[in-house]
């Protein structure tokens, strides 16, 4: 069995941080989102990883190189555009050849893995087998459609009124039975090939789809409430691990990661907490649920359950809260006089003020 990652799609910056331009690189715990999946690849013991990528090739292969850190190998699919999830599989079809593939969409972060998907799809060999999960808006996503018995009835992709509140998650397992399937389906409104089409191909062959209803799933869509959630969800999977040097003027309590080349002195750090190699904390407070990326400076401050990303610093601005600060960011006192807010702001960003 392979996997087909896909991690193309054009670069956007409209996001109301511009962590990267590659969205499959977006941060969870300080590791990327990509990485989360690959590694639940291997851990379904699948090794031969084919990834689809398009604009931000360059950034991909730079994080991932050839799989090897994943004790994957990794053969880079490139797609001139973005032309759909199944021309995705459309362009694989040499490198997939007759075997069986989990195809997972690299934006997309599932709580548990997929080992136990992959054994059952192994043991029942539908033809193919989608995840679905409920969402509170369904329209963004495909929507899948059961019968009382459970029984996948009908697919339909970013439906105006759904037809129930199960979304397609983008993990897909597929038989060679896809391929003809991808092959005969026309593009959507939105000109692309969609996988939810072929699939609905698939249940019009009569073919068997299986689906499961999965819980614990996350989708990077910018939304910075669901990204602290789903960064407080992995912190709290994590072990304790002190590799950096603390003083002994500080203290490190719970879930604490404290990576090799991090200084910490006279402060407090509560876990669950991570904070990444070059960084410094001095005189301040990290409390639960905080990730801090590589070479940020923390001074005379608190931060509890907020993320910040790499070469930023914060310094004597007392607590900050449910924060996402992005890459090289200051946040600075203002001057006593006058009296006022001073701000350099990137797009869509927001920010609260107690007056
Ligand atoms: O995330 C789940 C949803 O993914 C499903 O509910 C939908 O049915 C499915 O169509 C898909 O919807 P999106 O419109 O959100 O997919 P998006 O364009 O964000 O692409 C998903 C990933 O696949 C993303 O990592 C980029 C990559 N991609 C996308 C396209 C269209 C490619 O590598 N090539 C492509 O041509």
């Amino acid at each position: 069995m392979k996997a087909l990652v896909l991690s193309g799609g054009a670069g956007t910056r409209l996001r109301p941080i511009t962590h990267t331009s590659a969205k499959q690189l977006v941060p969870v715990a300080n590791k990327p989102v990509l990485f989360y999946g690959l590694e639940s690849i291997a851990a379904a013991g699948i090794t031969e990883v084919g990834m689809i990528v398009g604009e931000t090739a360059e950034e991909i292969q730079e994080a991932v190189g050839d799989g090897s850190q994943f004790g994957l190998k990794v053969t880079y699919i490139p797609q001139e555009k973005p032309l759909g999830l199944a021309h995705a599989v459309l362009i694989a079809r040499e490198y997939l050849g007759d075997d069986d593939f989990v195809m997972y969409l690299g934006d997309n972060f599932i709580v548990g893995g997929i080992a136990d998907l992959v054994e059952e799809f192994r043991t029942n060999r539908p033809d193919a087998q989608i995840l679905l999960t409920q969402v509170p808006d369904p329209r963004a996503f495909g929507v899948a459609e059961l019968d009382p018995s459970g029984q996948v009835v009908g697919l339909e992709e970013k439906p105006q009124q759904p037809k129930s509140d199960l979304a397609l998650v983008g993990v897909y397992l597929f038989t060679p039975a896809i391929h003809d399937a991808v092959r005969s389906i026309e593009p959507s409104w939105r000109g692309e090939l969609e996988i939810t089409h072929a699939i609905q191909h698939l249940i019009d062959a009569s073919a068997e789809v299986r689906s499961t209803v999965i819980k614990g799933y996350w989708k990077d869509t910018g939304n910075v409430t669901d990204m602290l959630e789903v960064n407080r969800t992995v912190l709290e999977t994590m072990e304790r691990r002190i590799d950096g040097e603390v003083d002994e003027a500080s203290e490190t309590i719970g879930r604490v990661v404290i990576e090799k080349g991090v200084r910490i002195t006279n402060s407090r750090i509560v876990g669950p907490v991570v904070i990444a190699a070059g960084s410094e904390v001095s005189d301040s407070y990290v409390g639960p649920f905080t990730s801090v990326a590589e070479n940020c400076r923390i001074a005379d401050s608190e931060l509890e359950f907020s993320i910040v990303l790499r070469d930023s610093s914060i310094r004597g601005v007392g607590r900050i809260e449910a924060s996402l600060i992005g890459r090289h960011v200051e946040v600075t006192p203002a001057p006593v006089v006058p009296s006022a807010h001073r701000f350099v702001l990137g797009d869509h960003s927001k920010v609260q003020i107690r007056s």
